[in-house]
């Protein structure tokens, strides 16, 4: 049986990279800080396969076909295709095929019902968290595509159920293999809307105070109340859920915190801790 050895989350922002330089000094020491100390982690995890939870940023759906939930099944998924990531170390990145379709029909069967895809470009979102991780080895990734930039978007409680259906198929999966998840995106940001670049701090440092505790209702509660509030790129807290909901209510620990108004997003960084 397969093993779920870690659970993480980072913020992403496509500034983080393009705007780099004009990150101010303190910012910038604190996010590498962050980025480095969860890729840390994530390596004394040892995960085989990293199932990694993200938006699609227009990049592989369009107006003409967004699934709530994707799940990349394909032997290899396309590096970054935005310009800003041309030094993004790798042009391919390797898949799990098999495990990807397990949890796909572990899905099915649950009465979950995601698309899936041989074909996936893997964008700013999947990419600048693991390379900003600094990991000694990219793990084989099975990616998760979940619906927070185009309305309507996938419940919140949806995204949080989610999180045991990906326990339960790595739980069921016939082979030995490490499997960690990372949610990528959130907390707080606004982009493209009259609100552009606010950044709700409140929003956010309530938020990670309800994903420390174990009461997920009060957690989806609170949500539903304030993401709508609190800039449409906080839609993407879904991720967070997802992982959440993986890691079943044990201890959420946060690594850092800071708004960054310069790249326009409330940047965190946690981890769940899991069984021994
Ligand atoms: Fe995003």
């Amino acid at each position: 049986m397969a093993e779920l050895v870690g659970c993480f989350a980072a913020s992403h922002g496509p500034l983080l990279v393009r705007d780099w330089a004009r990150v101010p000094a303190a910012e910038k020491t604190r996010l590498s800080a962050a980025f480095r100390e969860l890729g840390r982690r994530m390596d004394a995890a040892r995960p085989d396969v990293l199932i990694e939870v993200s938006p699609d940023h227009w990049v592989n759906f369009h107006l003409e076909n967004i699934p709530a939930v994707c799940i990349g099944v394909g032997e290899t998924h396309e590096g970054p295709p935005e310009p800003f990531l041309k030094a993004y170390p790798h042009r391919e990145m390797p898949g799990h095929p098999e495990l990807a379709a397990h949890v796909v029909k572990t899905a099915l069967a649950r009465g979950f019902e995601p698309s899936f895809s041989y074909r996936l470009k893997l964008d700013h979102g999947f990419c600048i968290p693991l390379w900003r991780m600094e990991l000694e080895r990219l793990p084989r990734i099975v990616p998760m595509i979940v619906n927070s930039i185009e309305p309507p978007l996938p419940t919140l409680e949806r995204c949080f159920s989610w999180g045991h259906i990906l326990s339960e198929a790595i739980e069921s999966y016939p082979q030995p293999m490490r499997v960690a998840i990372l949610a990528s995106g959130g907390l707080s940001h606004s982009i493209g809307e009259p609100t552009m670049g606010r950044i709700d701090e409140a929003f956010d440092r309530e938020c990670i105070r309800l994903l420390s505790h174990t009461d997920e209702k009060a957690l989806i509660r609170y949500l539903e109340n304030a993401v709508p509030k609190a800039g449409n790129g906080t839609d993407e807290v879904r991720n967070w859920l997802v992982a959440h909901g993986a890691a079943a209510g044990r201890g959420f620990q946060l690594v850092d915190y800071l708004p960054v108004p310069s790249v326009y997003v409330g940047c965190g960084f946690a981890f769940w801790k899991m069984k021994r």
